[in-house]
């Protein structure tokens, strides 16, 4: 049995998970509520963060102070930018990097100033376990979401994906930016808002962390849309599955 964190920056990422851990109590800290219960035989602590780089941050900090994680796990959704990265798709991240740091010319572009980092790696074993678990859930989708979800998001072969997450403070909503990304940073296969903030914390605490992000949108012209539509029909169903089935080879 170990002590897990589960981060979400939305209710929707999170919400069947919490329904998941039935004896679940609540610890307000930091404005924010932190579930604790079990879940898979584990203990588990789950928390919104809120959206965005500072929340994620403050986030992971109080949770490492009042509760002592042995693993972070974030999931929820992010927006494409990899040519081959569709929605639906899901990405485990081996690196994170915030693609709106730069201190140059006094540190080398996207590198945190003082750590000398550019790109936080994820943990191995936890790559390993939120593939595996990324793999089954979307096997399942089929069983999750009604044929016309499916239909109208093009959800028909939804693949698993690993490598780069870049993150910053901007909902990323146009060609253009995604563009100017994918120019910067060709290998990110996806952008969030929190990922990269919550890494640099887990590292500066020397916790096992990774990401599993599900596309919801392709970062152009249409995301928030997509986004929204998204959230509603399919990310709740997702999060779970994976969160769930990850514990279980934890
Ligand atoms: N999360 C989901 N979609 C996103 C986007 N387009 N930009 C930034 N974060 C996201």
């Amino acid at each position: 049995m170990a002590r897990i964190a589960v981060i979400s920056a939305v209710d929707e990422e999170l919400s069947e998970i919490l329904r998941l851990m039935p004896d679940e109590r609540k610890v307000q800290a930091a404005g924010r509520t932190f579930w604790q219960g079990h879940l898979q035989g584990h203990e588990v602590v789950a928390v919104l963060c809120g959206i965005g780089k500072v929340a994620g941050a403050a986030t992971a900090a109080v949770l490492h102070e009042r509760f002592n994680p042995q693993y972070v796990l974030f999931t929820g959704v992010a927006g494409g930018l990899a040519p081959g990265v569709q929605v639906g798709d899901v990405v485990v991240g081996t690196h994170y990097l915030q693609h709106d740091l730069s201190a140059a010319p006094l540190f080398p572009r996207w590198e945190v100033p003082g750590a000398g980092i550019s790109r936080y790696p994820a943990d191995a074993v936890l790559v390993q376990v939120l593939t595996e678990a990324a793999r089954d859930a979307v096997t399942w989708l089929p069983k999750l979401v009604s044929e016309q979800t499916l239909r109208a998001f093009g959800l028909h072969r939804p693949t698993v994906h690993q490598g780069l997450i870049v993150s910053g403070d901007r909902f990323i909503t146009s060609v253009a930016e995604s563009e100017a990304l994918r120019r910067d940073l060709p290998d990110a296969l996806a952008v969030d808002m929190e990922s990269a903030a919550v890494a640099q914390v887990c590292a500066d605490y020397g916790t096992p962390f990774a990401a599993v992000r599900t596309l919801s949108d392709r970062a152009d012209d249409e995301a928030h849309v997509d986004f929204q539509a998204f959230m509603r029909d399919v990310a709740r169903h997702y999060s779970a599955r994976i969160v769930r089935k990850a514990l279980n080879l934890l």
